[in-house]
């Protein structure tokens, strides 16, 4: 085991429990009669959309979908492709797909590009993080927790190579000096 790194605090599990809570609100204002599917985005919505979901009481299903993106896991390459894809139609669904973070817009302008093809009565975006400073391809975010800044951020489903999804808050690595 190599050192752990220092982190810092940026968004706190209790900011994060309320902010969730406040997503379920105008999920649940919008959705709750049209029985939607909501697809998380592997891997890094997992935590996000368990404790999303337990706040929806009412009939939905649920759904996942991996992507990968050619290049290093920590920059987004734009050449993105579908490694574990939907089991279920959507079709005439109304479709909300949950997102931990959109950094430079690429991964998920593919995949609404995707799901838009196989034509969903409706479909929306619920983003946990947004870091707009690095956007390169516009993207609408229906419902957003937190606008974050130009850092690398871990935690809650989060990771770094792979590291630190644990961690209750979201953090970012504290630089040394
Ligand atoms: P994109 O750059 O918007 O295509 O983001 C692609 C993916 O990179 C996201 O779904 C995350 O899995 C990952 N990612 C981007 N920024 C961060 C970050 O700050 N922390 C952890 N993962 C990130």
């Amino acid at each position: 085991m190599g050192s752990q790194p220092k982190f810092r605090i940026l968004l706190s599990s209790e900011e994060i429990e309320a902010k969730v809570k406040a997503l379920a609100d105008e999920i649940r204002r919008d959705y709750q009669d049209k029985h939607p599917l909501l697809i998380g985005v592997l891997k890094g919505s997992f935590m996000f959309m368990a404790d999303l979901i337990r706040l929806l009481d009412f009939p939905l299903e649920v759904e996942f979908i991996r992507l990968s993106s050619y290049g290093g896991s920590r920059e987004s390459s734009g050449k993105v492709r579908v490694v574990q894809g939907l089991r279920s139609p959507i079709k005439g669904r109304d479709v909300l797909v949950i997102e931990d973070i959109v950094d430079t817009g690429l991964t998920t302008s593919f995949l609404l590009d995707y799901l838009q093809k196989k034509i969903p009565a409706s479909l929306k975006l619920c983003a946990l993080t947004d870091k707009p400073s690095r956007r390169q391809t516009p993207v609408t975010i229906d419902y957003l927790g937190f606008t974050v800044p130009n850092k690398f951020i871990v935690g809650y489903g989060l990771d770094w190579d792979e590291k630190f999804r644990y961690l209750p808050d979201i953090c970012f690595i504290q630089e040394k000096g």
